[in-house]
């Protein structure tokens, strides 16, 4: 059996055929395919409106700055893509941490407002959405911008995550459950007016062709990426299943080691997408070179919280300590391949190596 990687892009002769199209036929920005991109990906989420930009990133950013967050603070949690508290910090605005959740999530109960927050950004970290009931009642008043940069398709009771708070941002980065050929991005908002300035901000502030009446950026995405996008989306929801039955593998095969712990399959209430395969133990590192040196990837997501970030101890002053749950599981968790073209060999043969590294328990 060759290596088994942690993830696997699909990249497919329909889609680079549907890049080159674009890229003969349609202007090479803005052109056809991103605006079709647009409103099939709103219609998939339940929205009104889809913004494309440039990346996941820029999503965050943009909205945060739409939103209003110069001066003002963002409560989001520490354990996530270091991206997501960057997006606050580009916007003017200061991230405020709360910890999480053992499966990652941000901690509705360890979420504090005042008068200076202007808005809660959770994520719905492992493409396992958060609890946004929990999280609106924790924080009424204030804006929701959901990172839903892990989570294309998961849904929290019936809706999908993006279409629930002021924003959903999502990436296309290559390791995400859909890409595009490269970077990129999407806003979603039910909001007209959002919609309407998160269009300028990603387009230089345009009003018109040489009118701007905002300091815009270059954010936005591409045409042939888009087009890669729209052949992708009509497949996600196939990957996502895909991802779920290699989950509930997983947990079958995994569920009698006391040593680690399995992460949540979901419940009527939550549908989640398997971005990632996130187990916990405490002798994470031994467990990974065991795999590592028997032909299987694993990765760390992550193993520094944001808070100890040199970049965010140096700004902020934060020390260890700050966020337990947040620290405890940079140290316990580990990502296992997850992938729509795994088989179910290659899992057979992960569990395998994994019963193997606890002697058969
Ligand atoms: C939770 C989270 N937020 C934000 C981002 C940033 O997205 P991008 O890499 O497209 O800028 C990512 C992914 O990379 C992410 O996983």
């Amino acid at each position: 059996m060759s290596r088994i990687p942690v993830s696997r892009p699909v990249m497919t002769e329909e889609m680079i055929e549907a890049a080159s199209n674009a890229l003969a036929n349609e202007r090479l920005v803005m052109g056809e395919s991103v605006f079709k991109f647009e409103e099939e990906f709103a219609r998939y989420v339940g929205v009104d409106h889809a913004i494309s930009v440039s990346s996941g990133t820029d999503a965050l950013i943009l909205s945060s700055i739409a939103l209003n967050v110069r001066a003002r603070e963002v409560v989001t949690s520490t354990f996530s893509f270091i991206a997501t508290a960057n997006s606050i910090v580009h916007a003017g605005g200061t991230p405020v941490f709360a910890d999480v959740l053992s499966n990652g999530n941000i901690d509705p109960k360890e979420i504090r407002t005042r008068r200076e927050t202007a808005a809660v950004m959770p994520v719905h970290l492992y493409g396992h959405p958060a609890d946004m009931d929990a999280i609106a009642e924790a924080a009424p008043n204030v804006k929701i911008i959901e990172d839903a940069c892990q989570a294309h398709g998961a849904m929290y009771k019936g809706r999908k995550v993006g279409s629930i708070g002021d924003v959903g941002c999502f990436s296309f980065y290559p390791t995400k459950n859909m890409t595009v050929g490269g970077d990129g991005g999407m806003i979603t908002t039910n909001d007209d007016r959002l919609a309407r300035d998160l269009r300028k901000l990603r387009d230089c502030g345009r009003v018109s062709r040489y009118e701007h009446d905002v300091f815009g950026f270059t954010s936005r995405l591409n045409t042939a990426n888009a087009a890669i996008g729209r052949v992708q989306l009509r497949h996600l929801d196939e990957w996502n299943d895909r991802r779920r039955e290699i989950a509930r593998r997983y947990a079958e095969k995994l569920k009698d080691i006391e040593a680690i712990r399995l992460p949540p399959l979901g419940s009527k209430d939550v549908t989640p997408v398997f971005h990632l395969f996130v187990i916990q133990c405490d002798d994470r590192d031994s467990l990974a070179k065991h795999l590592n040196e028997n032909g299987v990837d694993t990765a760390t997501h992550y193993p520094i919280p944001i808070h100890l970030q040199p970049a965010y101890r140096d700004a902020f002053g934060f020390a260890p300590g700050s966020y337990p749950e947040s620290e405890r599981l940079s140290r316990t968790a580990l990502s296992l391949p997850m992938f729509p073209e795994m088989t179910d060999e290659q899992v057979d043969e992960v569990c395998r190596l994994i019963v193997e590294h606890y002697g058969g328990r």
